[in-house]
């Protein structure tokens, strides 16, 4: 016996009595021209399981970024939630074409929108009204800003005094012969030309602003050389029609802002 048959005999000898770790999924055919032809192995992973393609719908993937899995848990068994109340009825078919129901839906939304600008921009609106409200005079100082005068408490030939946004308001009922003399006088012969007519809207009614027009003082009604208004300060002489006759001021007494409610009441302001 030749070397080389004797290690071939010591070799298969070893193989079948020491027990090999690894399984032998088929036993090796041999060729009748003796070329061992080993048969295709067992498909366990999923890459040899997807290359066999043998699991129908079963998913399978393999690859460097990807985890190798094979699922065995299938959908049918999972309880899905139904959405179909949420769902608008337009789309719920699935054969429903997006486009036959676009433009009911965009509607829709462009209400819902609207809808909700127009309540941002009046809830906007009351905001800047409440803050520029804010700022404004309140209720007791607009509540100065205009007064109201009872004309039937004063009798002809009567003047008063009210207080007007903190001045002195000078209301007088003329008499028949003060409004005629008033009328007669010139007011070209006036260091202020004022006529009567133009200072009363009705000739009854005289209202003044009693600030003298010298330096401020407060005249005294019923005084003076023309029996209407005199300035003790420095002799200032105003006649029934609150212009100025005699003395240092240079302008006739201020008219304010006032008009007739009713034949019995003047509101000025
Ligand atoms: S303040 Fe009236 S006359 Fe001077």
């Amino acid at each position: 016996m030749s070397w080389s048959s004797r290690c071939a005999s010591a070799a298969k000898a070893t193989t079948q009595s020491i027990a090999s770790p690894f399984k032998q999924l088929a036993p090796a055919v041999t060729a009748p021209h003796k070329t061992p032809v080993v048969a295709p192995a067992e498909p366990h992973t999923s890459h040899s399981l997807g290359k066999k393609r043998i699991l129908g719908s079963m998913s399978i993937s393999s690859g460097i970024g990807v985890a190798t899995q094979v699922r065995y848990a299938h959908t049918d068994s999972i309880a899905v939630p139904d959405f179909s109340f949420y769902r608008r009825s337009s789309v719920k078919s699935p054969v429903a074409k997006n486009k036959d129901s676009a433009e009911a839906r965009k509607l829709r939304n462009y209400v819902v929108t609207g809808g909700l600008t127009v309540g941002a921009a009046y809830g906007a609106k009351g905001l800047v009204h409440t803050l520029i409200g804010s700022m404004s005079a309140s209720a007791d100082v607009l509540a100065l800003a205009k007064v109201e005068v009872d004309l039937s408490a004063i009798t002809e030939g009567k003047s008063v005094v009210v207080k007007w946004r903190g001045k002195p308001l000078f209301i007088r009922h003329r008499t028949g012969a003060e409004i005629a003399a008033e009328e007669a006088v010139d007011p070209a012969s006036l260091r202020h030309a004022e006529s009567d007519q133009e200072r009363v809207k009705d000739p009854k009614w005289l209202v003044l602003i009693g600030i003298c027009t010298h330096l401020g003082c407060v005249p005294i009604a019923n005084k003076g050389a023309y029996n209407g208004y005199y300035c003790p300060c420095h002799g200032s002489h105003y006649d029934v029609s609150g212009r100025i006759r005699k003395g240092p001021a240079p302008l006739n007494l201020e008219i304010p802002p006032y008009e007739f409610a009713s034949n019995e009441l003047m509101v000025v302001g």
